[in-house]
């Protein structure tokens, strides 16, 4: 996360970037800084801590100038203090950045730069971007920034501005930045609501872009600096659709974010050369002989899909419990269990209560968590941080894929530590798991969206529904049931599809739509035989097929294609389609999807 602001033209840059800055603090609090100049000096000043920190000092000391870069932090790397704050500028001040984003190759760039001759002043892999734009710099700010960013490798949205020159250089990959276009003045944010006080006429910068803006325009490259055309868009939303960045509703925003989530939740971590996973986390993997995975709601799920992976991966044995029942229930913790709490808030109160319970029986603790400094994270030992960015809509979206996509990595590391899993195997894994933002983005295809919406209309007036699914895709189809009966008031249950034979089979007449999570598996025959049960019965088949199986498309009345992925990180691409199928079968119905009644969406009572 992190948020930017960037401003040049004939306003005190300063008051710009405090008030962008107050609409992206969502994007991080841990420090803000600005950098504020006119094209002959720059001044710096940050502080750890919540911007307000940053800007009681500014409103006593003012900084004057017309052209400044501000920032808003979520700290990866390096403590959350004032040093490592951004902006970082060079040795001699004369360079100052600001980053978004995490470069991956930082600590070789870094050793590299220090064998000549940089003194490093943070523990940020920012940083590195200031040295290497001065040891390319000739006079030319864009070309500096240009032949610095073609040795990095990561993610940025990237804003530069240099001592000598009044202009701003920015560029992005994967990090989002959006241009405002003003009469003789220009902007630069991470997100439109920084701006729209300012101007509604913005550009969105697409990956690989590079910009440098004047005082009265704007230039638009790519990294290998051939012009690019983008057009500027009239944004006309009011503030509230402006924070849901267009869209209908915060869950659909955050289901169409998902790629990015996911990007950030993987990003940094997956090494394909050495087949190796980096959580940096100080858990010695040795250290324990069973696991207990403990959550509630959506993240109880995602635990029960990191169940099967920590099981199939890893071999060791894990336990899941919700929350709620694992703190009543004298649970047997010693200190060789490992206790993995999964939150998106990280202040449930059951999960935090369940939390001190395992302490209490001398279990380490991990927590795979989203909210960054939440009260989980304040007691657990260690936080695997998702970092799928702030999440709205009551129904989780983006934060579950995010957490099945953690405890994919989790299990590859203890996998690769306990040596259950050798290189090959852990390559193959790795590379699924790093495909997974692009796959997502093309579960999120027009016209798949379109296709799912069609069949959600067609059974919107349900009055039940059965969700079935196997192995790692059986916790897909518990989640599939949870977010329909959240937000269409629907009765669903998810099932394993192997024990439909043991109840719900009951259930089945003409009128029960039965969704089958039947992608690519090994067990995929299996759950063919439990559709050809429910047909048999008359019941209504929505299969989630893998792309290309018309094979089995013949056994349903309705088919969603999902794109092939590996079997063990399947459940985050399937997550996506049935997301979209309860979202649509809400809307058909006219449900506040974002509010759904009686729900919250972080629960600190029991
Ligand atoms: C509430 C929310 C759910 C969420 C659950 C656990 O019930 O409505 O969406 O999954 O709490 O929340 P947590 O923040 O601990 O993941």
């Amino acid at each position: 996360m992190c948020g930017i602001v960037g401003y040049i033209g004939t306003r005190q840059a300063q008051d710009v970037l405090i008030s962008g800055l107050a609409k992206l603090e969502y994007r991080g609090y841990d420090s803000a800084g600005v950098a504020v100049g006119d094209g002959a000096c720059i001044a710096v000043k940050k502080k750890a801590g919540k911007l307000a920190n940053l800007s009681g000092e500014l409103a006593e000391s003012p900084l004057a100038g017309t052209l400044g870069i501000g920032h808003t932090r979520w700290a990866t790397h390096g403590l959350p203090n004032d040093t490592n704050a951004h902006p970082h500028a060079t040795e001699d001040g004369r360079i100052v950045i600001i980053h978004n984003g995490i470069i991956e190759n930082y600590l070789s760039l870094k050793e590299g730069l220090i064998a000549r001759g940089h003194t490093f002043k943070s523990e940020t892999d920012s940083e590195v971007l200031a040295h290497l734009i001065e040891e390319a710099y000739a006079g030319d700010l864009y070309e500096a920034v240009r032949v610095a960013l073609g040795q990095v490798r990561g993610a940025y949205g990237i804003v530069v501005t240099h001592v000598d020159h009044r202009e701003i250089v920015a560029a992005r990959t994967v990090s989002p930045l959006v241009m405002g276009v003003g009469e003789g003045e220009m902007f630069l944010a991470s997100d439109v609501p920084a701006l729209l006080a300012y101007t509604r006429n913005m550009v969105f910068l697409h990956d690989g872009d590079m910009v440098v803006l004047h005082d009265d325009g704007f230039r638009i490259t790519d990294l290998a600096g051939q012009p690019v055309e983008r057009p500027i868009d009239h944004i006309d939303w009011d503030a509230e659709a402006a924070e849901k960045g267009g869209f209908d509703t915060y869950m659909l925003k955050e289901i169409y974010e998902q790629p990015q989530a996911l990007t950030n939740t993987l990003i940094g971590r997956l090494h394909d050369d050495t087949g190796e996973v980096n959580l940096d986390i100080g858990l010695d993997p040795q250290s324990f002989k069973r696991i207990s995975i403990i959550a509630c709601g959506t993240a109880y799920y995602a635990g029960l899909v990191g169940e099967y992976l920590i099981e199939q991966l890893a071999r060791i044995p894990v336990e899941v419990d919700v929350a709620s029942e694992y703190r009543y229930r004298n649970p047997i913790v010693s200190e060789q269990t490992l206790a993995v709490v999964v939150s998106q808030s990280g202040e449930t109160i059951d999960t935090l209560e369940a939390l001190r319970e395992a302490k209490k029986g001398g279990a380490k603790t991990l927590g795979v968590i989203n909210a960054k400094g939440s009260s989980m994270t304040r007691e657990l030992d260690d936080t695997l941080y998702i970092h799928a960015g702030p999440e709205i809509g009551v129904a989780s979206t983006k934060a579950y894929t995010s957490m099945v996509s953690a405890f994919v990595m989790l299990a590859l590391w203890l996998g690769r530590a306990r040596g259950t899993l050798d290189e090959t195997q852990a390559r193959d894994l790795l590379h699924a798991a790093r495909e997974l933002p692009r796959l997502v983005e093309e579960a999120l295809a027009p016209e798949r969206v379109e296709q799912i919406k069609r069949v959600a209309e067609k059974y919107a007036h349900a009055r039940d529904y059965l969700f079935l699914g196997r192995g790692v895709n059986a916790p897909t189809a518990f989640e599939g049931a949870l977010k329909l009966k959240e937000i269409s008031y629907i009765h669903a249950e998810g099932y394993a599809a192997g024990e439909m034979k043991h109840g719900p089979i009951a259930l089945i007449d003409a009128n029960l739509p039965v969704v089958v999570v039947a992608t690519e598996s090994r067990l995929l025959e299996k759950t063919i035989s439990n559709v050809q049960e429910v047909r048999a019965r008359s019941g209504q088949v929505i299969a989630l097929l893998s792309d290309g199986d018309t094979e089995n498309a013949r056994h349903a009345d309705d088919v969603l294609y999902v794109p092939r992925a590996h079997e063990m990180v399947s459940p985050v691409v399937n997550a996506v389609a049935l997301q979209l199928l309860a979202y649509f079968t809400a809307t058909a119905l006219g449900k506040d999807v974002d509010k759904p009644r009686n729900l919250a969406k972080s629960v600190t009572v029991e």
